[in-house]
């Protein structure tokens, strides 16, 4: 399984996820996303990877909430992955980017009907005074919609994590553990073996 030194990282974290799911691990496209505000105070939370192409990672969220909001002031993050059947971890870092309104809608309309309601419903990271606030919103949203599928609010966008940064670790025996960093120069990566 462990074959450290092939391909760029990209490909390496496909197939790691591959793996990953293979060996049963659940959510193994959730990651952990790290972002700051303009002041560089930082704030992490999960999000799920729903697409990994040549242009880099990406996931889906309301730009109003405080993430969207984070990365609107400082248009930066790091993505971290673990799983643990697997002793292996990776960071991402780099610009974060809007994806467009059509891209956004393509992953919309793929959503099971109740998660679009439930996203057109609540205004991400927004204050609640109750929870009753939010359901009894779904219900009069539902209502109005009248079996017609919720539209995707503007705020609901894809973000581009454009890689930058791409590290691999990965377990050894008595914590010797295995580090690769792979930095992008140009249109090629350079690589730095990371003592662990
Ligand atoms: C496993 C897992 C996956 C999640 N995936 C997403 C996601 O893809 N998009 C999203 O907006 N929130 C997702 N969430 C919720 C976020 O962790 C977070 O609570 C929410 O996005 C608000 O974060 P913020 O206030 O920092 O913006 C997920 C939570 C968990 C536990």
């Amino acid at each position: 399984v462990r074959k450290p030194f092939e391909g760029p990282p990209l490909d390496r974290l496909r197939r790691w996820l591959r793996e990953a799911r293979a060996a049963g691990v659940p959510l193994a496209e959730a990651m952990a996303l790290a972002t700051a505000d303009g002041d560089g105070r930082p704030a992490a939370r999960m999000v799920l990877l729903k697409r990994l192409d040549r242009r880099g990672l990406v996931f889906f969220t309301d730009a109003r909430s405080r993430k969207g909001r984070e990365l609107e002031e400082n248009p930066r993050a790091s993505a971290l992955f673990y799983w643990q059947p697997l002793g292996r971890q990776v960071r991402v870092a780099g610009p974060v980017e809007v994806l467009s309104a059509a891209e956004a809608e393509s992953y919309w309309a793929t959503r099971p009907p109740g998660s679009r309601l439930s996203a057109a419903t609540s205004i991400q990271s927004a204050p609640l005074g109750a929870r009753s606030e939010l359901t009894r919103r779904r219900r009069e949203i539902e209502r109005r919609l009248g079996g017609a599928p919720a539209t995707r609010p503007e705020r609901w966008l894809g973000f581009l994590i454009v890689p930058e940064a791409v590290e691999f670790w990965s377990e050894r025996p008595d914590r010797l553990h295995h580090r690769e960093l792979f930095r992008r120069k140009g249109r090629s990566w350079e690589r730095t073996l990371l003592s662990p």
